[in-house]
């Protein structure tokens, strides 16, 4: 298949991307790569079918569609803080521009349109075991952004049902991956517990949230991207399994449990009112999917890649507010002292 994938170069894009090549598909990426590219070190084989265009989803030049089967959208920005850093900006990107790329796609003819939706849209749930048709409660600017692309995309499939859309709820997301990420919730703990030998529970620990590792969350893009029509065209799917909703809490308890030595502390802050445990169910049942990796051989993974020194636990790159924040400043710095697009020379 001929895929474009939006994002590609993110945390789940950059264990994704190799997937899809390795399954034989042509697979172009648009990113702005805010993280830096992550395919440098692709085997040659998988390296000839990837074409990068460095480009924003807000004013790329459509041509970059044509002939494209697929489109999977995991861009944007991705965590509560660093949407309400600058509400302008993340309307803009994740929603404008997540409207903006859909659009091009159908008019290029794309058939496909996979979209990363989350299973934060539920927000403060109603109970637990929460299915695609529970009512949506998102509580932050990126989970209302979330909601507001899942019913365009779906106005869009409604007005044209040639325009296949699939959007994926996907759990909270661990493990390794090239653009790694430290401020997700298994990954962060055990980072903190192997550095620090502690690990802070923030919002008081009793909030519900569902996990998937990044692989599963790529083998899911996948499935969604060619099963028939019939199954997905005009579907949710949540995006993880049952066995892996976890109580924060209890999550830290099964981190320490992996690094002996380690203290659970509670942050004095307000709870989360981000708080579900959701049924997957449906995609086991319609799409026959399985998760592979639990959590405890996640924070088996992230642990042992920190022990062998492959993962620079600083890196400002891993922490994607962090990056935000630097690549904001560097902007002022530029527009301040920039001279002919340079700083110093
Ligand atoms: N990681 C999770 O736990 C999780 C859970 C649910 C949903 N999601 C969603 O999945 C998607 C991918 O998440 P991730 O963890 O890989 O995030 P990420 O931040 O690592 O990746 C996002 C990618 O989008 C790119 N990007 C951002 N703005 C862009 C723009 N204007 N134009 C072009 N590219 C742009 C970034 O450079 C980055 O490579 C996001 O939409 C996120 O909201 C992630």
């Amino acid at each position: 298949m001929q895929v474009l994938v939006a994002g590609g170069g993110g945390y789940i894009g950059s264990t994704l991307v190799p997937l899809f090549l390795e399954r034989g598909h042509e697979v172009t990426v648009l990113d702005r790569f805010y993280f830096g590219n992550p395919f440098g070190k692709l085997p040659k084989e998988l390296a000839s079918r990837l074409h990068v265009v460095r480009a924003d989803i807000r004013s790329f030049d459509p041509a970059i569609l044509a002939g494209k089967e697929v489109v999977v959208d995991v861009s944007g920005i991705s965590n509560d803080p660093s949407c309400e850093l600058e509400p302008d900006l993340t309307k803009g990107v994740n929603l404008d521009g997540g409207q903006r790329l859909a659009k091009a796609a159908r008019e290029a003819g794309v058939r496909r349109y996979v979209y990363s939706s989350s299973c934060s849209v539920y927000g403060h749930g109603e109970g637990l075991g929460l299915v695609e048709t529970s009512n949506r409660h998102p509580v932050s600017l990126y989970a209302r952004a979330k909601a507001g692309m899942e019913d365009y995309l779906f106005a869009a499939n409604k007005q044209d049902p040639a325009f296949e859309v699939v959007a994926l709820r996907l759990a909270t997301v661990f493990g390794l991956s090239p653009r790694m990420r430290f401020d997700l919730a298994i990954n962060v703990m055990t980072k903190n517990a192997y550095i620090n030998r502690r690990i802070m529970v923030d919002g008081g620990g009793r909030q519900w949230r569902p996990f998937v590792h990044v692989r599963d969350v790529a083998e899911a893009f996948h499935l969604a991207a060619r099963s028939e029509a019939k199954l997905v065209s005009g579907e949710v799917f949540n995006v993880g399994s049952t066995d892996n909703n976890v109580q924060i809490l209890n999550l830290a308890f099964r981190v320490r449990d992996a690094i002996p030595g380690t203290e659970v502390v509670h942050a004095p802050t307000d709870p989360d009112l981000r708080d579900y445990n959701v049924s997957f169910e449906k995609i086991e049942k319609v799409l026959d999917y399985r998760t592979k990796v639990t959590i405890d051989d996640g924070i088996r993974e992230v642990l042992q890649a920190l022990k062998e020194g492959k993962l620079d636990p600083d890196d400002r790159r891993w922490y994607t507010l962090k990056q935000y924040l630097f690549l904001r400043e560097a902007e002022k710095i530029h527009a301040e002292l920039g001279l002919d697009g340079h700083l110093l020379s």
